[in-house]
């Protein structure tokens, strides 16, 4: 039985680093057995978190998104039939993509309680800086914390820049593959 992984991407570009390392994770997924299906952000209309009531909407009592059928269900469902996520953006202002933060800002809410499609799942964190290279830490702060709170667990981290980027990638290639043919968290070497 085949792993599925999704990588759901906040890359807002079809070319240049970010989706470079994006396609080098996808490599090693596929040369480790696993069928991968990549999740493009900007390919949807997603909507923001409303914030309804006085802070908690559905997402708090019965675990979806008033505003889900923007694509947000949909994308939910696919995160939730993998067995494992790789999750990619290219830094901005320190941050994921506005893209990105706006849907797990959703996502996260609706793990709150009952359902949670992310508890236990492993993912692949991967932020790519540009120019300055600044603010990686911070982006992946950023997505440890979502993992933190959602109960994904974190299987690495890579922070990729212009003047580190091609032995990254041969990394990120290694991990994606160690990922998809089923190496658990806490296994020796
Ligand atoms: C709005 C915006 C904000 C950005 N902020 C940062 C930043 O804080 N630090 C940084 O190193 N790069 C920053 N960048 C550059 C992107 O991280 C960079 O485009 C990407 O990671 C890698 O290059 P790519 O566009 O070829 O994929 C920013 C880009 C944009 C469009």
């Amino acid at each position: 039985m085949h792993m599925r992984i999704c990588v759901l991407s906040g890359n807002p570009k079809k070319d240049g680093l970010c989706q470079s390392v994006i396609e080098a994770a996808k490599e090693g997924a596929e040369a480790g057995g696993a069928a991968v299906a990549e999740i493009r952000l900007k390919d949807f209309n997603l909507q923001r978190c409303w914030v309804c009531g006085s802070g908690w909407g559905a997402c708090r009592d019965e675990n979806y998104c008033t505003y889900g059928s923007d694509g947000f269900d949909e994308i939910r469902e696919q995160i939730q039939n993998a067995d494992a996520l790789v999750i990619a953006t290219p830094v901005y202002w320190g941050e994921t993509t506005e893209i990105l933060k706006s849907f797990l800002d959703r996502l996260r809410r609706c793990d709150f309680n009952g359902d949670k499609v992310l508890r236990n799942k492993q993912v692949l964190l991967i932020a790519s800086a540009g120019g300055s290279g600044n603010g990686l830490l911070t982006c992946l702060e950023q997505l440890e914390r979502f993992c933190r709170h959602t109960g994904a667990v974190i299987f690495d981290y890579f922070a990729v820049n212009r003047w580190n980027s091609d032995y990254k990638k041969t990394a990120v290639k290694s991990a994606a593959a160690a990922l998809a043919s089923g190496r658990k968290n806490g296994d020796t070497l």
